[in-house]
């Protein structure tokens, strides 16, 4: 081999490590970032979900003001804000399918409403002041019920609502798909009207309040 052929096969193996290294690199990068936006349900080993920090990096679904689930409901002295998010591999499966792949996370915050700030004359905004934070998760291999709810106070970490809860039988009852409110959020909505995929309990309170009407 002439010295040139052996600096030539030289730099193609260093470029070749390099090469490696800056692949090997991406991928953990990778790895860490979905890690650390906690976009899977990771749970401590006794049994309580651990918060996903960063949910507010992921997809939006809606915003309810002062939502109310009985007909005589107390007048509150403020208002509220709820906001949904769900986590971006979810919400991809959603627009192919319909519904929700297992590993799904919703999470809901409720936020106190402003009226008098800044140059706001009147209507509402929503303030930094947290009320609570709710995360329902698809966990099909851990719940019997394939969902569970999680309440976190201001805690990291939260132990299951129990099943006996009005959280189960409300969402099992009246969700539009597969215990979730799809009803209430307008981009995903039709998408389960094509697809198919809308509960019978839903379709069953459409059928009675359309013939209230
Ligand atoms: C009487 C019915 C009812 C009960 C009881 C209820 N919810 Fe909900 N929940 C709703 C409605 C309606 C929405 C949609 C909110 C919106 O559109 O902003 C919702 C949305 C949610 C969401 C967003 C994801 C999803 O599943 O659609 C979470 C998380 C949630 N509720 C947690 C809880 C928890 C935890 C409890 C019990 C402590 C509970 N809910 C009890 C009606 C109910």
């Amino acid at each position: 081999m002439t010295p040139r052929a052996v600096v030539r096969i030289g730099l193609l193996c260093c470029l070749f490590v390099l090469l490696s290294l800056q692949h090997a690199k991406k991928a953990s990068a990778q790895a860490n970032e979905t890690a650390s936006t906690g976009q899977t349900p990771t749970y401590t080993s006794d049994g309580k979900l651990i918060f996903p920090a960063q949910y507010r990096e992921w997809i939006y679904l809606t915003s309810g003001v002062d939502m109310s689930y009985s007909p005589n409901a107390m007048k509150m002295d403020h208002s509220m804000f709820d906001n949904v998010f769900v986590n971006p591999a979810a919400y991809k499966a959603f627009l192919q399918t319909g519904t929700w792949p297992d590993k799904t996370m919703l999470v809901l915050e409720v936020r106190v409403a402003g009226s008098n700030a800044s140059i706001n004359k009147s209507g509402h905004f929503q303030t930094p002041e947290l009320m609570g934070r709710e995360v329902h998760v698809k966990d099909e291999a851990r719940f019997p019920g394939k969902w569970a709810f999680f309440g976190f106070d201001d805690a990291d970490t939260a132990k299951q609502v129990p099943k006996e809860a009005a959280c189960y039988s409300c969402h099992e009852q009246h969700a539009a798909v597969d215990t979730t409110f799809v009803q209430f959020y307008p981009t995903l909505l039709d998408i389960a009207k094509r697809k198919g995929t809308l509960s019978a309990g839903y379709l069953k309170d459409e059928a009675a309040s359309s013939t209230k009407k």
